[in-house]
């Protein structure tokens, strides 16, 4: 398979969260091929700055910022010093979250608390911390991740299917309110990606044929898979795309 290069994203500050590890590290290396300028944050620093290793041939190397975004006063200040060192924000990729499993009776306020804070809240005040660079820009693109797993009403994640919806509702309001700057705001949400983590945590090898023999398209949907729909929905090309969902599943659902 050959896959599209944008022009429109070259040379283009891109912020993404969570980008170590998973989709998030696919996306950090296509933008990347892509020669866009690239920061991620993410907690796993091991993870992350092999990825930078990694990608350091790029007419750009990737910008790593250590930064726990459950504090939203450290999201900020990441959010503050990529776009010192790489411009005002063109593409805000918000990607991080965590999938843990839970049962009903197990969730405490607490959890549901934190539950929100690593799955839903930061993508709000990272789009609103990016609002005035897009805008001195004339436009912008920011990319929400939800799942198919509340579309298809998943178990054992009760609080994380319902953040996942809630970035449904999140996604249109932005596209409304930063439309008049040029801003488009989709999501995009993925079916079952088969990860390392997806393998180490959730999946055996029966779940994963399992998924695949579900799909319309019979192989793994794999993070690369993801991160070329995250690039068009960046680059000019969707330039009249928002206040979409893109399902990315294979035919999952
Ligand atoms: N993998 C799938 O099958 C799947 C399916 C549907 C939706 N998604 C969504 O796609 C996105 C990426 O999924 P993934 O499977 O690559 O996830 P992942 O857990 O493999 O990676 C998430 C990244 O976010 C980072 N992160 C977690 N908590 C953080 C925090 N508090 N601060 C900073 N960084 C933090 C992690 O270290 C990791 O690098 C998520 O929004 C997920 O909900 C994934």
């Amino acid at each position: 398979m050959t896959h599209a290069i944008y022009p429109s994203l070259a040379d283009r500050p891109v912020f993404i969260t969570g980008g170590g590890s998973g989709i998030g590290a696919a996306m950090v290396a296509a933008f990347a091929a892509n020669h866009a300028r690239v920061a991620f944050v993410d907690i796993d620093t091991a993870a992350s700055e092999a990825l930078v290793a990694d990608l350091h041939a790029a007419r750009h190397a990737p910008l790593f910022l250590r930064c726990d975004l459950t504090d939203i006063a450290a999201l900020r200040a990441a959010i503050a010093a990529a776009a010192a060192r790489i411009g005002d924000i063109g593409v805000l990729v918000n990607n991080a979250a965590n999938d843990e499993r839970h049962d009903v009776d197990a969730v405490t306020p607490e959890y549901w608390d934190r539950a929100m804070a690593v799955n839903l809240r930061h993508q709000f005040f990272a789009a609103q911390a990016v609002h005035p660079q897009m805008r001195a820009r004339g436009g912008g693109a920011i990319i929400n991740f939800s799942s198919i797993a509340w579309m298809v009403g998943g178990g054992r994640m009760i609080a994380y299917t319902t953040a996942k919806a809630a970035v449904m509702g999140l996604t249109r309001s932005l596209a409304r309110e930063f439309g008049p700057d040029n801003i488009r705001v989709n999501a995009i949400a993925p079916g079952a990606v088969i990860t390392p983590r997806q393998l180490r945590l959730w999946l055996s090898d029966g779940d994963v044929a399992n998924f695949v023999a579900r799909q319309c398209i019979g192989r793994r949907l794999l993070a690369e898979d993801i991160a070329r729909a995250a690039l068009f929905l960046a680059a000019d090309d969707s330039a009249m795309v928002t206040k979409q969902c893109l399902i990315v599943d294979g035919g999952l659902r």
